[in-house]
């Protein structure tokens, strides 16, 4: 360990003592006492540069080559600890200067495909198995979930973050959070908060409402926070309002702290030095990735009366907390190999479960066995399995779905194989072509691939939201050549985002979201097509019919890699002029018509709902629901809980979701009933004119779907005197 061996010989003024105590979980409030000041600056900031005898040194990478770490203090027992980066997987290197191992962590699908599975128990399994992973490669903090909203389809890191919906991005952050934690490591919960692009990332401001930030952009934290103790939470890079959240005193303490009770430890996002001494007022514990400019600024603070050194001290003892409940902390050798096989097993499971059916005419799906597949499209041959950035995972392999059709007794055309595993990635395919394919085989399945990441938003362009030329030519002649023989066509997206379906549609007989689908995804794939698989994901995010339709307008992605032009609207500043009406609430109440909405995807079975009650309980409101399969093959089912609010003193959406539930495996002609407890504290908004949560009295209605705009069964309930709740601090 590298940077403990040169922090030992950093220069520390230590109080005189004959021992000094060695830090423990029970012990912190004596070590904090026995520390310097220069050791206090120190802790607070992450551990890349030390004073070694008066000149400056970079501490190389921690031996598990995570993205970051804390100072260790050798003298106080204080153990360096390691942050690895997702949420997809571990990201570590996957080999080290002189050692002949391997250190490959377990790719998983990206956060949209796991919280499309709406089954916060399959997350929750995948969190343990990330944590494993974290912990068995020396790590201590995971940088993950993530859980910014979708508030705009072309956010370039929308395949990180969940959802559209505060309700499910909380929920899945909250399952994540607890499987990981269950190993004794942490997660940092990200990015806090309102980080909802990517352009101009660290500078941006995010102009958003008070009642908009409160029931949209921090609800979802909100309930991880109180549901599930995070260990750490992650300052973004960007301003709310005008002002950084890293030195946002409002946000990090009096809300996430006063209000939520919070009571972990707070970083920074990965930036540079920017107002110390505010970050450290407001809260915002740990400097990441850190440099001794800040630990300088921290001492010259304290001494010269401009920071209080109570403030020093109580993010240092939040970090003292932290460090002692770590794996490092309490000097746990990891075994630096973990147990691949059964995470890979995880991994393909959950892809399995949060690929979405779009569209199946004429049971296009499943596909028999061992027929002959005309197999077209870069990405059938080489999968994104997850997009770029923090959120990619150096993985033992990413499995392609012709690789997966191939071992699952699909016979994939040769043709088509040497034309995309040699280099012409950009095959056209002409109607000739495809005549002779729809000749010697039984199907066509065309992938799209697409793929964004950090540091970028996405286009409304061809080849991004749109197909390109050559591939709606392609798919055209495909579909011709292959209907005209009475073969179907398959199309299956692979893509870690939303993108234009409208004008194509039509065309295929059926189309399989699969998304960015971890290692294993060219199993999953095949194993939904053929049907071992039945499907039964469903969108969290709407699929508009066109990017005009969007409530988000103001949105910069389209300044992307341009010179800058003095008239540019929304660039260093996003005003988020659509308030609480994002995705779905949007498109709902104003009527506008979707490709595809909020919570939908078909399966290869039926469901029937019935029964549907709605019984207040204490702070919940019981709603129960029997889900039936009512076709021929075994299957699942989500039922989703809306509410629809009586006329009160705020507008209100159409319907909001307020819980949900997916059924087990269910057999034809076998029921489930699921009671879904919709809370209280849910079903109320932000009443921004008296800083107060309201829940107004009258009668509510439950309304359960298999969709947001297919509605089964409706239950009334009624709040007979207005609930509120003072929420005062303003951002
Ligand atoms: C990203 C974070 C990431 C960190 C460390 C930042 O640029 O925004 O999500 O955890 O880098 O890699």
């Amino acid at each position: 360990m590298a940077a403990a061996a040169l922090l030992a010989i950093a220069p520390c003024v230590a109080p005189a003592q004959s021992k000094a105590p060695q830090l423990n979980s029970k012990n912190v409030d004596k070590v904090l006492k026995a520390m310097t000041l220069e050791e206090k600056a120190r802790l607070l900031v992450g551990g890349t540069e030390v004073i070694v005898n008066g000149k400056l040194e970079k501490v190389p990478y921690a031996y598990n080559d995570a993205v970051g770490q804390s100072h260790g203090i050798e003298r106080l027992g204080i153990a360096e600890t390691y942050w690895t980066d997702g949420p997809a997987g571990v990201r570590i290197r996957p080999t080290r200067q002189g050692d002949s191992r391997t250190f490959y962590a377990t790719g998983f699908p990206v956060a949209t495909l796991l919280a499309s599975s709406w089954d916060t128990d399959l997350v929750e399994r995948v969190g343990r198995a990330m944590g494993e992973e974290v912990k068995d490669y020396g790590c201590d903090i995971f940088l993950s979930p993530a859980l910014c909203i979708h508030r705009n389809p072309l956010c370039g890191r929308n395949f990180e973050y969940y959802s559209e919906d505060p309700l499910i991005a909380g929920a899945m952050a909250t399952a994540m959070t607890k499987g990981v934690q269950s190993n004794g490591v942490g997660v940092s919960i990200k990015h806090f908060a309102a980080n909802n692009c990517e352009t101009f990332r660290t500078e941006n401001t995010s102009n958003v409402s008070q009642r908009a930030l409160r029931e949209i952009y921090l609800r979802g934290f909100e309930r991880v926070v109180k549901d599930a103790n995070p260990w750490t939470i992650m300052s973004s890079y960007n301003k709310i309002n005008g002002v950084y959240t890293q030195e946002d005193y409002n946000l990090l303490t009096g809300i996430l702290r006063n209000e939520w009770g919070f009571k972990g430890m707070v970083e920074t996002d990965w930036t540079g030095t920017r107002n110390t001494v505010a970050q450290v007022h407001a809260g915002n514990d740990l400097m990441m990735p850190g440099n001794y400019e800040q630990q300088k600024q921290i001492v010259d603070a304290v001494n010269s009366g401009k920071l209080s050194i109570k403030d020093v001290d109580r993010n240092v003892r939040r970090i003292l907390e932290l460090v002692a409940k770590t794996p490092s902390g309490k000097g746990y050798k990891a075994p630096q190999v973990t147990d691949l096989k059964a995470h890979a097993q995880v991994s393909r499971k959950a892809a399995e479960e949060g690929m979405i059916l779009l569209k199946n005419n004429g049971n296009a799906l499943p596909l028999a066995s061992g027929l002959k597949v005309a197999l077209y499209g870069r990405t059938s041959y080489y999968l994104y399995a997850n997009g770029w950035g923090s959120g990619d995972v150096n993985k033992v392999h990413t499995i392609s779905l012709f690789q997966g059709l191939s071992e699952g007794g699909y016979k994939v055309s040769p043709e088509l194989s040497s034309i995309y595993n040699s280099s012409d990635s950009y095959f056209k395919v002409t109607p000739e072509n495809a005549r002779l394919r729809a000749e010697d085989c039984d199907v066509a399945i065309v992938t799209f691939g697409r793929n964004a990441g950090e540091g970028g938003d996405r286009h409304v362009t061809k080849g991004d939201w749109y197909l390109t030329d050559y591939e709606s030519q392609s798919l055209k002649n495909i579909v011709d050549a292959f209907h005209a023989k009475g073969k179907k066509v398959i199309v299956v997206l692979n893509t870690g985002g939303v993108i234009e379906t409208a004008s194509w549609s039509a065309q295929p007989d059926a189309i399989l979201l699969a998304w960015q689908p971890g290692q294993e995804g060219g199993y999953a794939i095949a194993d939904i097509l053929s049907g071992k698989a039945n499907p039964s994901g469903k969108l969290t995010s709407t699929f508009p019919v066109k990017y005009e339709d969007v409530p988000s307008q103001n949105f910069p992605s389209n300044y992307n890699n341009e010179p800058f032009k003095a008239d540019w609207k929304n660039y260093g500043y996003v005003d988020y002029d659509e308030g609480i009406y994002v995705g779905y609430r949007h498109y709902l109440t104003k009527g506008v018509k979707v490709a595809y909405p909020f919570g939908y995807g078909l399966s290869y079975t039926t469901f029937a709902f019935s029964g549907v009650k709605a019984q207040p309980k204490g702070n919940v409101i019981n709603v129960t629901v029997t889900v039936k399969n009512t076709g021929s093959k075994a299957g699942k089912e989500v039922a989703e809980v809306y509410v629809a609010a009586p006329k009160g003193k705020l507008d209100k959406p159409l319907r909001e979701l307020k819980g949900f539930a997916k059924t087990r495996l269910l057999n034809p002609g076998e029921s489930q009933t699921l009671v879904i407890p919709v809370r209280m504290d849910d079903l109320a908004s932000f009443d921004e004119a008296n800083m107060q949560w309201l829940t107004d009295a009258g009668e509510y209605t439950a309304e359960v779907g298999s969709d947001a705009n297919t509605i089964l069964g409706t239950a009334k309930f009624n709040i007979k005197k207005a609930i509120v709740k003072k929420a005062p601090t303003k951002l």
